[in-house]
């Protein structure tokens, strides 16, 4: 477009060159005269406009260049950060795993065998186990977000994963679940456990986004000329702010009191070894969508 720009501008430019110089070789008639000096007014006004057209257009461009560049640069930020947290997490992680293991197991054997405690001890046991099941959850987090496994990839019904995440997903009575899926999508070829994963992190998110409650709206769709599968969650929460949204996969980035700020990083690292890409939007007091796309079974064999 630009370069249309470019070859309409030297035209006119040769234009006002040739009546410059029929001024120049002395035109006698005034009437001559005026008309050339009208024809040389009307090609200075279009030149006008196609410069401001140009300066425009350069202007885009400028700032689809700088965008990618800061998104280039963030991901390099993420990836260091990550790199970083890989090399501390690693050991610490599996460390932690077998106490935490441990601890769980003893919990589960005092449950048993104390049917008949009190209230109160009833109610620390249950406390422990589900604090120790939190800590569990965050080393999970932290190593499937320092490695990624290769994803097993299996044909995976969207409306079946969506359910079975569902079931494993605490939702509060105030929160409401609405689902739009449609039973004929087409299937998707993904690793379903770390598929799960990734909407778990999601719907959670949505969750506790919505302290007061809420509605969550749970909606798949396919896109026909892609062959790809979108599944989004959007909740009716406070939103994130514009600042925030940049940071949003960082490792470590949380505005949550008993969070660590993962979870995201793992969605981000599990969608992309699927194959897809999460897309975000969000406006602060209007809630939040996280939009995982996933390629179609056809996309993959297409291009295979
Ligand atoms: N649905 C959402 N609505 C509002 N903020 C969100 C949402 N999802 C994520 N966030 C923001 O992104 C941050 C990072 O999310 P995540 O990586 O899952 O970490 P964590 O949940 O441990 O804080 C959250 O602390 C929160 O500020
Ligand atoms: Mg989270």
């Amino acid at each position: 477009m630009t370069d249309d720009i470019r070859v309409e501008l030297q035209l006119k430019i040769t234009q006002l060159e040739r009546y410059n110089k029929l001024l120049g070789d002395g035109l006698r008639q005034p009437e001559k005269q005026r008309a050339l000096y009208d024809q040389m007014a009307q090609e200075l006004k279009s030149v006008k406009s196609l410069l401001i057209l140009q300066d425009r257009q350069l202007e885009a461009k400028l700032q689809a260049h700088t965008q990618e560049l800061l998104a280039a640069q963030e991901e390099l930020v993420r990836k260091e950060k990550l790199a970083l947290l890989g090399q501390v997490a690693d050991n610490v992680g599996h460390e932690l795993r077998n106490p935490l293991g441990v601890i769980n197991n003893a919990v589960y054997f005092l449950q048993a065998v104390l049917t008949d405690a009190d209230e109160t001890t009833k109610e620390y046991l249950g406390i422990i186990k589900s604090e120790t099941e939190e800590a569990e959850r965050i080393v999970s987090d932290l190593l499937d977000a320092v490695r990624t496994k290769a994803p097993r990839t299996e044909t995976v019904h969207v409306a079946e994963l969506i359910g079975q995440t569902l079931r494993r997903c605490q939702i509060p009575a105030a929160v409401s679940v609405k689902l739009d899926v449609p039973d004929a999508l087409p299937a998707i070829q993904v690793d379903p456990v770390q598929m799960q994963q990734v909407l778990w992190n999601l719907i959670t998110n949505g969750v506790e986004a919505m302290p007061q409650g809420g509605t969550l709206e749970i909606a798949a769709s396919a896109d026909e000329p892609t062959h790809s599968v979108r599944i989004s969650i959007k909740d009716s929460g406070m939103g994130i702010a514009p600042a925030q949204q940049t940071r949003l996969f960082q490792p470590l980035f949380t505005t949550k009191a008993r969070r660590v700020g993962l979870g995201l990083v793992v969605v981000k690292n599990l969608t992309q070894a699927n194959g897809g890409n999460v897309e975000v939007w969000s406006e602060p007091g209007k809630g939040a969508v996280f939009t995982v796309v996933l390629p179609g079974s056809e996309a993959i064999a297409g291009t295979v």
